[in-house]
């Protein structure tokens, strides 16, 4: 698939015409990864976030939510429900909040690591190299950091650089990820107030240069307490992307296309636009993970990097029963182990082969 073929794709009408992108991506998810539909339990560790980027809900200047960090006994009951529901993950995610130390962390996954078999994601944003290489020393198994938009002027407007410094480059902590052994995963939001369709085509092939473990996409979804949500930013005057559930997987049908062994959920940005068929939809056309919520129910809705995000209201049993139903009406089965991404277990025994 190459960039005209991509752009073909994201610009043809909807409706029958983009049927044959959906039934391609799901023939090579069945012969690539199979019907099997990993579960990850995800924990929100903190709300509390030192960057403002344009779009996020839990941005620092965002004074309308109250901020929280959970305790190491609050998430190891976490990690006990995953073991419990037959997870084989636990993701951690959070804000870039100094609170979560390098030590913190650390003796968290240690911690996880001596109680369960379960394997550990991280999703702690940018930190320092010396704190992802203790984090991987400590056991965890991936990283996942969405580069966002491969636009790096529209990725600069959106993500300020912290005071005094120079503006990041994602693809290069990706880079540095990848080299520390993690299981890497990046990602973009497909809507983004001044995205184009050249640009959402050119975040797709990056997907595939950069041999990703894992990818994660979704519609961006504007929150009222953003610069991006309330309106401030004008996107007249050129090919705006929508960021609707439609384009959305279509994106998603492209990663798979591109990274073909790559691990791939639906989302929950899918499911919080189309309550009733959006996890099922991100499933058929494409995805093969879905992350049920573990987050302890009184913090669910300070997480809100996006309104009304689904699942902010139920219960981990709740959430867990309804990924279990979507699984069973789909004809699929729930994944059983670490669900480690064929893509990354192929390129490690490819680099042992080549070194003995
Ligand atoms: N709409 C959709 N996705 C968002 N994210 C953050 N804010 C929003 C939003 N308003 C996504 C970003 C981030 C991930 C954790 O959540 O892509 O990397």
């Amino acid at each position: 698939m190459n960039y005209q073929d991509i752009i073909r794709w994201l610009k043809c009408p909807p409706g029958p015409e983009v049927y044959p992108l959906r039934d391609r991506a799901d023939q090579i998810r069945q012969q690539y990864v199979g019907d099997a539909v990993h579960l990850r339990g995800l924990v929100e560790l903190s709300n509390i976030c030192s960057r403002n980027c344009l779009y996020c809900g839990i941005r620092r200047d965002n004074q309308a939510i109250t901020r929280y960090r959970l305790t190491a006994d609050e998430v190891l009951d976490c990690a006990r429900k995953a073991v419990d529901f037959g997870f084989g993950t636990l993701v951690l995610q959070g804000g870039e909040d100094p609170g979560l130390s390098k030590d913190f962390i650390g003796e968290l996954i240690s911690l996880i690591k001596s109680e369960t078999n379960l394997a550990v994601t991280l999703s702690l944003g940018e930190r320092k190299v010396d704190e992802w290489a203790a984090w991987r020393e400590a056991g965890a198994d991936r990283y996942l950091l969405r580069f966002e938009t491969s636009n790096s002027q529209l990725f600069n407007y959106i993500h300020p650089p912290r005071d005094g410094h120079a503006p990041c480059d994602r693809i290069s902590m990706l880079k540095t990820l990848q080299s520390l052994g993690y299981e890497t995963g990046s990602g973009v939001m497909i809507g983004i107030p001044g995205q184009t369709y050249e640009d959402l085509a050119r975040d797709i092939e990056l997907f595939g240069e950069l041999s990703l473990d894992m990818i994660g996409v979704g519609p961006f979804i504007p929150h009222p307490q953003t610069p991006l949500g309330a309106g401030q930013v004008s996107d007249a005057g050129i090919d705006q992307v929508p960021g609707s559930v439609e384009m959305g997987l279509r994106v998603l049908a492209l990663a798979r296309i591109v990274c073909p062994g790559a691990n791939i959920p639906s989302t929950t940005a899918f499911a919080t636009l189309d309550r009733q068929a959006g996890r099922e939809m991100g499933l058929c056309w494409g995805a093969n993970v879905v992350m049920p919520n573990l987050t302890p129910l009184q913090y669910r809705k300070l997480y809100e990097i996006y309104p009304s995000k689904a699942a902010s209201t139920e219960t981990a049993e709740e959430s867990r029963d309804a990924a279990f139903r979507q699984i069973e009406h789909l004809g699929r089965t729930p994944g059983s182990g670490r669900g480690d991404s064929p893509h990354h277990l192929q390129q490690t025994t490819t680099s042992k082969r080549k070194e003995g």
